[in-house]
């Protein structure tokens, strides 16, 4: 086959199940793999008509139909920089290069910059699903040109999984870096969502004696209802596996691990100036249970106080289904929050409806909720508003409040850290309060450096003599 459609580099689990899904759509597809005997068993596997392999770099690029598109899915950082640099002499004016993977968008501005340069567009594009998904239908999320958008379009919509609402989950996200912020603030989410689902488990673990077979059922439950998620779904088999006689949940190691996504959500919230506590929280908690000898070491020397509650479980189910709602909206709302004003600042105009359209499937956060935040977005009528000024969210929120609260005593009260859960009400009371102690603050900052402090009953800057 010459004049494959499109070229893929990178047989990795993630490179070699979208070759398959995109081959599968009717595309012709030619892979290429740095060591060749990987290329060559894949193809062995699931090679066909529309799927084949080459060993070379300079015929891989000659077998592609111009204008080449170029998908690349290698190890983010230097690996990405290594494959553009052999393919820049392969290539010519127009063609495509469109990298796949988990990359710093700062890295994709830098790229797509010095690639217009020679006239080559490069596509910075976000792809959620993990394996499945790249089989069978991700969530993709392309920055990139305009003119990039409409020669892959075709591709893209084949290939991506199915709205619920007749559409794929693909949409031109903006240009430059905005395909892989936008990965990148989903993965923040994702972080965050993952935490809270932690903490209920904890909570329902310690605070009820709950085995794991009990809190499946009770996550069953949940999924079943408006917290229906892909991750709630598969906590319940996450719980429920076993190993001969022991469940595998109680004995994996409690250290959990991270790739830099969440972390790079949370330096940019810090960079850009903006409050993102759950996301935030979720990173330094995975950072806390990398400690583990410390813990044991400490845990002698703060014992948890026993459970005084009156709350029945089932009561406490009811109360955690709301708090885990009410959490998890907030988490949407902070990740929005973010996209918004780096879209504001980096001219990317991103459309947040459209952003929680794509996201509504064959991405790792697709849920139930991003259908309500899709349906508020359209029916406010503006393009991106802020979520919390949205009556609906308003609505939904401050229904889930005293329940929220309550949970979070209960917590609080039996000594289970629930930074998650927590910090998601504080950002909501936070952003949500007249008046802060931010006063306070100041008159401090004012006192030891002179820093000067604004006042409500005039204009202008001002410094007290604190010491007269
Ligand atoms: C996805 C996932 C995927 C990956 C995360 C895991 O959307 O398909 O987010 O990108 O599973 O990057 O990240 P951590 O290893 O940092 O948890």
């Amino acid at each position: 086959m010459e004049n494959a459609e499109v070229g893929l580099i990178g047989l990795a689990v993630m490179g070699a199940n979208l070759a398959r899904n995109i081959s599968n759509n009717g595309f012709k597809t030619v892979v290429y793999n740095r060591t060749t005997e990987k290329m060559t068993q894949y193809i062995e596997e699931f090679g066909n008509e529309n799927l084949i392999g080459k060993e070379s770099l300079e015929d891989f690029v000659q077998s592609i139909a111009r204008p080449r598109k170029i998908i690349i899915l290698v190890k983010a950082g230097d690996a990405v920089d290594a494959v553009i640099n052999q393919l820049i002499p392969l290539v010519e004016k127009g063609d495509m290069i469109i990298d796949c993977g988990n990359t710093n968008y700062r890295d994709t501005i830098r790229r797509t910059n010095d690639l217009n340069e020679k006239g080559i567009h490069f596509i910075g594009c976000g792809v959620s699903g993990g394996e499945e998904g790249a089989l069978n239908g991700p969530s993709i999320m392309p920055g990139g040109s305009p003119e990039s958008w409409e020669e892959m379009k075709e591709m893209w919509k084949a290939i991506a999984a199915d709205d619920f609402l007749g559409g794929p989950c693909t949409a031109h996200i903006g240009e430059g870096g905005a395909g892989h912020y936008v990965k990148m603030v989903h993965n923040g989410i994702e972080y965050a969502v993952m935490q809270m689902i932690a903490e209920a488990y904890d909570m329902l673990k310690k605070m009820y004696g709950q085995t794991p077979d009990e809190i499946a059922k009770v996550f069953k439950r949940f999924n079943e209802g408006r917290l229906n998620s892909f991750l709630f779904e598969i906590a319940v088999p996450v719980l429920l596996k076993k190993d001969g006689s022991a469940h595998i949940i109680d004995v994996i190691l409690d250290k959990a691990g991270q790739k830099g996504t969440g972390k790079w959500t949370a330096i940019e919230a810090l960079d850009r100036g903006i409050g993102l506590s759950s996301i935030s929280e979720s990173v330094f908690a995975r950072v806390n249970s990398s400690y583990k000898e410390d813990r044991v070491h400490l845990a002698r020397s703060f014992p948890k106080p026993e459970l005084q509650s009156e709350t029945t479980l089932e009561e406490f189910i009811q109360l955690l289904e709301q708090s885990l709602y009410a959490g998890m909206l907030s988490c949407y709302a902070q990740g929005f929050e973010l996209i918004k004003l780096a879209s504001t600042e980096e001219g990317w105009k991103v459309n947040l409806s459209e952003v929680s359209r794509i996201w509504q499937g064959g991405c790792i956060i697709r849920a139930e909720v991003l259908q309500f935040l899709t349906d508020t977005y359209k029916a406010s009528g503006k393009e991106s508003p802020k979520l919390l000024e949205l009556k609906e969210i308003q609505k939904a929120i401050n229904g889930s409040l005293p329940a929220w609260r309550d949970i979070i005593c209960l917590s609080v009260q039996a000594g289970i850290p629930t930074p998650a859960l927590t910090s998601g009400l504080q950002y909501i009371d936070a952003s949500t309060t007249e008046r802060l102690p931010a006063n306070m603050i100041q008159g401090l900052r004012d006192y030891f450096g002179a820093h000067t402090y604004e006042r409500t009953d005039k204009e202008g800057s001002f410094h007290t003599d604190w010491s007269e």
